[in-house]
């Protein structure tokens, strides 16, 4: 075994959009675990925007990622030593060791997985915390009902693409808005839904209406919000009465830009329901809904795709393009 390995801390807080500087790329000594604790190599790093916000020191849902410490974040990986009674060397885990390539713990939030019809890294997406989070926006808070239409926003990425597919078993009209034709045709023609609108080509609110008029001609029930800006305004003016809305991240706002809700009016007049959420304080719902996620992946119904970027140093990269965006499906970095 190595007898170093390489982690990732956060250097400096960004000003607006994140840097490659904001992080920097340490070799550290590998640990032996001692009584009670469990050594991993992580496989897989998950990347996630949620990462952007922690990295400000901001009232948020969660305390601010320190400074000089190891950036916080989910991974998936294999169990190579271990002196606790519920893990053994080989058994393939998910945790929470972040930008890392091994991590040292008592268990606290390491699951054991089984990767005999669910690939490892899918337990770091539709099978982990961005299936999760489609799961419980659409089923706990849109319930949406067959007939009804759908809309969700970043489409192409790990949430979006789970959701729509979700609405679509739930026998619904969905139509998914994503940035860019590529990503479109992805969305219809792999992931199966029924129309999708290109934002960036739609250019700003009235022109995403006017899409979204065609591909949702009877109105729209349901909205899973992934980013909020000029998508949400544009869903606004297209709601039906009692429609939902899911606030689910408000990703066009994560380097300061301003998000004004230029028409409040829909949400009285149409009566609808909005409700932000975040995944993590329903814990008690988690084994349900990943029960259901690893059925339908495992039997084909539900599809994912994944951007893979190698190596450790070349995390901050890959994370700076999933925010802009580069991403299709769930971002990931292969460490081994
Ligand atoms: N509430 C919760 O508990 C919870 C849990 C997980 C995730 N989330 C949120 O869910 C959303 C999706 O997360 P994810 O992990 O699935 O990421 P993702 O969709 O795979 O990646 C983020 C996507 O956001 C889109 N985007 C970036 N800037 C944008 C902008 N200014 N306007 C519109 N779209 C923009 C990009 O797609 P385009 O190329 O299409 O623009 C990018 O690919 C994020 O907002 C995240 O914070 C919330």
């Amino acid at each position: 075994m190595a007898q170093t390995y390489q982690r990732i801390v956060l250097a400096s807080r960004p000003s607006g959009a994140v840097k490659p500087e904001n992080f920097r790329l340490e070799s550290v000594p590998l640990p032996e675990p001692g009584e009670g604790k469990v050594l991993v190599r992580n496989h897989y790093l998950s990347l996630d925007p949620y990462m952007r916000g922690r990295m400000d020191d901001a009232k948020s849902y969660a305390p601010p990622q320190p400074l000089n410490e190891v950036m916080q974040g989910g991974t998936a990986g294999e169990v190579v030593a271990s002196k606790h009674p519920k893990f053994a060397v080989g058994d393939k885990v998910v945790g929470p060791f972040g930008w890392q390539e091994y991590g040292v713990s008592d268990g606290t939030g390491v699951r054991k997985v089984d990767t005999a019809r669910v690939p490892l890294s899918a337990y770091l997406g539709v099978v982990g915390m961005p299936g999760m989070t489609a799961w419980y926006g659409t089923n706990k808070i849109l319930a949406p009902k067959a007939g009804e239409t759908l809309v969700v926003s970043a489409a192409a990425g790990a949430v979006g693409g789970a959701v729509g597919q979700l609405a679509k078993l739930a026998g619904c009209r969905v139509v998914g808005v994503a940035g860019g034709a590529d990503k479109c045709a992805h969305v219809v023609h792999d992931l199966g839904f029924d129309d999708c609108v290109d934002y960036k080509a739609a250019q700003g609110v009235e022109g995403i209406a006017a899409r979204l008029k065609d591909a949702a001609p009877g109105g729209i029930d349901a909205y899973f919000d992934n980013v909020g800006g000029d998508v949400l305004n544009a869903v606004m003016k297209r709601l039906n009465p009692f429609a939902r809305i899911a606030v689910c991240g408000l990703i066009a706002g994560y380097n300061g830009e301003p998000m004004p809700i230029i028409d409040p009016r829909p949400l009285l007049r149409d009566r609808v329901k909005l409700q932000g959420f975040i995944i993590s304080d329903h814990p008690e719902l988690w084994p349900e809904g990943l029960a259901e996620l690893g059925a339908l992946v495992a039997a084909g119904k539900l599809r994912y795709r994944e951007t893979v970027a190698e190596g450790l140093a070349s995390a901050p990269e890959a994370f700076i393009g999933l925010l802009q965006g580069k991403n299709l499906g769930k971002q990931l970095v292969k460490l081994a």
